[in-house]
């Protein structure tokens, strides 16, 4: 049996690290399903409890900026000031990796994702082992991220040893994962990091073109080649005016949007807020309230990409199976 556990007990969590199993652990993004990032028989369970193939990378998780390299190296000028800008954050940073790290967590890329979480459960616990932690989101692969410890305890009851609650998280989507490419700030997977938050400190940024269409293997960053954020019925995500008209067409249709939306007639309403933010934070909750109402169709209304907007629209993108109507 899984036992829940506060941050007040980080010890026992530390006992199961250090004898190489799997642990559930809150960070400021999502909750992260973390391993010793040294000890490749404890990773190899992250990928089964999971069902995470095993070509998609995972990012290892630091205490401080001081320890980047003992694990990657770094190697210019911008990686320099990403670092100093991002970390700690909801900022991931591709670097070169060092041999330390086992081939199974980057998938024997020559690459390792490195992340310092700004969350005091995650710090503290990083700084009572003597390791990094190599993590993914806490969901099975293909769902929704966890955000929450109720939604974790059904997916991954018996399958690890503790959740570590740290309440509902705050940002609610993952960290923007960045990798300079020939010199220039790129980012792979948006998040709460903008790409004008980069470009405020770098002045240049690229946006993976992968970001908002599907990838057929050749994108940067193997997570893009993947089904993500899926609900079981089928979810389209529509603009904001034409809601209405869609609606109409179904007969069960569970709609998610703003409060503009909230007197369309539908089998179930579900306000995801009317800030960025607050969608950022309700929306894989919402994602699997929705689908546990038997509706034939989840119409999600879209938002505009700008800021934190090219996050939300990435992972909603994906939810609908790049079904969107403009
Ligand atoms: O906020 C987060 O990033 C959370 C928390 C737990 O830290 N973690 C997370 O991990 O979202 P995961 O495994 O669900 O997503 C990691 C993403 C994947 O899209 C993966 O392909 C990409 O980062 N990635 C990891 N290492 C990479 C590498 N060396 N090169 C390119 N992409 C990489
Ligand atoms: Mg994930």
């Amino acid at each position: 049996m899984t036992k829940i556990i506060s941050g007040n007990d980080l010890n026992f969590a530390k006992d199961s690290l250090d004898n190489g199993n799997i642990i559930i652990f809150p960070t400021e993004t999502v909750y992260g399903l973390g391993a010793n990032a040294l000890d490749k028989e404890a990773v190899s369970k992250i990928f089964l409890a999971k069902g995470r193939p095993n070509n998609n990378p995972l990012i290892v998780h630091l205490k401080d900026k001081n320890e980047i390299d003992k694990y990657a190296i770094i190697n210019n000028e911008i990686e320099k000031i990403l670092i100093d800008k991002f970390m700690p954050g909801p900022f991931t940073l591709i670097l070169e990796k060092k041999d330390i790290i086992p081939d199974n967590v980057t998938c024997n890329m020559n690459t390792v994702g490195i992340r310092i979480p700004d969350h005091v459960i995650a710090h503290n616990l990083l700084s009572i082992i003597n390791y990094p932690i190599a993590a993914p989101s806490a969901n099975i692969s293909g769902k929704p991220s966890g955000t929450r410890v109720n939604d974790i305890y059904s997916e991954f009851n018996n399958k690890v040893d503790f959740i570590i609650d740290g309440g509902e998280t705050i940002i609610g989507l993952e960290s923007t994962v960045v990798k300079v490419i020939d010199g220039i700030p790129t980012i792979l997977r948006p998040g709460f990091i903008t790409r004008e938050d980069i470009e405020s400190v770098i002045g240049n940024c690229k946006v993976s073109e992968y970001v908002m269409k599907e990838a057929h293997g050749n994108a940067e960053s193997p997570g893009m080649l993947y089904k993500h954020y899926a609900p079981i019925t089928p979810c389209i995500l529509v603009d904001s005016k034409k809601i209405l008209e869609e609606s109409l067409k179904y007969s069960k249709c569970i709609l998610i949007g703003s409060s503009k939306n909230k007197n369309i007639p539908c089998l179930k309403y579900f306000n995801y807020g009317d800030s960025k933010p607050e969608i950022a934070h309700n929306i894989f909750r919402i994602l699997r309230e929705a689908d546990k109402i038997k509706g034939d169709i989840i119409l999600i209304e879209a938002v505009d990409t700008s800021g934190l907007g090219l996050a939300i629209m990435n992972r909603l993108i994906r939810t609908c199976s790049y079904n969107y109507i403009k």
